[in-house]
């Protein structure tokens, strides 16, 4: 069968050359299936010697840089600058060794455009090998899988990503989808899902298993749509934080919609350090089924950091529609902690029915439809 599709794209590359789909195979570049050869300068060369030269439309699929089925072992980073127009396509499954030197995020993109990398592989960590015990401190410069900095219109499928030393999805830069993929780690802090800024960025059908942020917003961010999200054992669909030290922030226009979070050590926040200058504005959370959701509505100003109050961040228009299910017995279902001098004003609550919690708690903050809040 597989002969057979060859032989009818060879016969498609015959007939027209210029929609032709050309596949650069990492084993013809120095790839060994074997576990145990470096696929980083494999990657590195079928790029620059057959990917680059042979790029000649905006359509991603025409070229494809190919990790065919078997297991490969990535034992170096690999950065694609000024990457455009193909396809990283991995069929096969990539393995990270245990190396304490490793560190920085294994595949790069850099300035990009219009990249596709897609499974149907999957990428191993081996994150658990880097914190034995959970031990986060051991290996702190231990490595990230994916990031895409400063790249737009691109798009991440189909692959699955498995326990990551630290972090598994950066996405910097605008029009970036994720979609329809699994992350699977282990439930420990610093491995974040998926964590995006930039401007019109869409995370949609993916599933988080972990123990830090599941898809979250960071600054700046304008325009963000998530949708279909499954969380667990994570630290919940957070905007932030943003960093200490004066931080500018600005993220506005953001929804999720139909999300499922269980177990996790929190289930919607925004997380502030208390001298962060700046805004966030303009953000929605529709239909969340939480179980077992420690804070499961939470804004703080006061997330991290020195604790001085200089209110420059200021938090508006925030609203909660329908997100039912459970917390935990000690906290409360609504919590919201905000600056003193810029309060956090129109937060909106429609059909929050959360039980087993304690009572909610406002603090410099106004709004509607909870029990408790006094209005704006
Ligand atoms: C490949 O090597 C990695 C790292 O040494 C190891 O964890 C993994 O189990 C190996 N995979 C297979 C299929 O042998
Ligand atoms: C709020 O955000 C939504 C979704 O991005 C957008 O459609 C709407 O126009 C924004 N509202 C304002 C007042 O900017």
């Amino acid at each position: 069968m597989l002969s057979l599709i060859l032989g009818l794209a060879t016969l498609a590359l015959t007939a027209t050359p210029v929609t032709a789909f050309i596949e650069c195979n990492v084993l013809n570049y120095g790839a060994v299936a074997d576990n145990s050869t470096d696929l980083g300068p494999a990657l590195t060369k079928a790029w620059t010697q057959c990917v680059i030269p042979q790029v000649t439309t905006t359509v991603a699929t025409n070229v494809l840089l190919y990790v065919p089925a078997g297991n490969f072992l990535l034992a170096s980073t690999v950065t694609f600058d000024d990457a455009a127009n193909w396809n990283l396509h991995i069929a096969g499954n990539i393995y990270l060794p245990y190396n304490p030197a490793l560190t920085g995020t294994m595949l790069t993109f850099e300035n990009c455009q219009n990249i596709l990398l897609n499974g149907p592989g999957a990428i191993f960590g081996n994150g658990y090998r880097y914190r034995p015990g959970g031990d986060l401190t051991l290996n702190p410069s231990r490595p990230r899988l994916i990031r895409f900095q400063n790249c737009n219109n691109c798009e991440i499928t189909a692959v699955t990503l498995y326990d990551s030393p630290q972090f598994h999805v950066t996405i910097i830069g605008n029009n970036n989808v994720a979609h329809d993929m699994a992350i699977i780690a282990s439930h420990v802090g610093e491995t974040d899902g998926f964590d995006m800024s930039g401007n019109n960025n869409y995370v949609h059908d993916v599933s988080v298993e972990n123990g830090d942020e599941c898809v979250t917003v960071k600054t700046p961010t304008n325009g963000f749509v998530a949708e279909r999200i499954t969380c667990k054992w994570t630290a919940g669909c957070n905007i932030g934080s943003f960093g200490d030290d004066n931080t500018a922030v600005n993220v506005q226009n953001v929804v999720y919609t139909d999300v499922t979070i269980s177990n996790s050590d929190a289930g919607i926040m925004i997380k502030a350090y208390p001298d962060n200058i700046g805004t966030v504005t303009n953000i929605t959370y529709n239909d969340f089924t939480l179980s077992a959701a420690a804070y499961p509505i939470y804004i703080s100003a006061f997330w991290a950091g020195n604790g001085v109050d200089t209110g420059k961040l200021s938090i508006t228009d925030v609203t909660f529609n329908s997100i039912v299910g459970t917390g935990t017995p000690t906290r409360p279902a609504v919590l919201l902690d905000c600056n003193a001098a810029t309060p956090c004003k129109n937060i909106v609550f429609n059909g929050v029915s959360l039980t087993n919690t304690i009572s909610n708690k406002f603090t410099n903050a106004c709004g509607s439809g909870v029990t408790g809040i006094p209005a704006c």
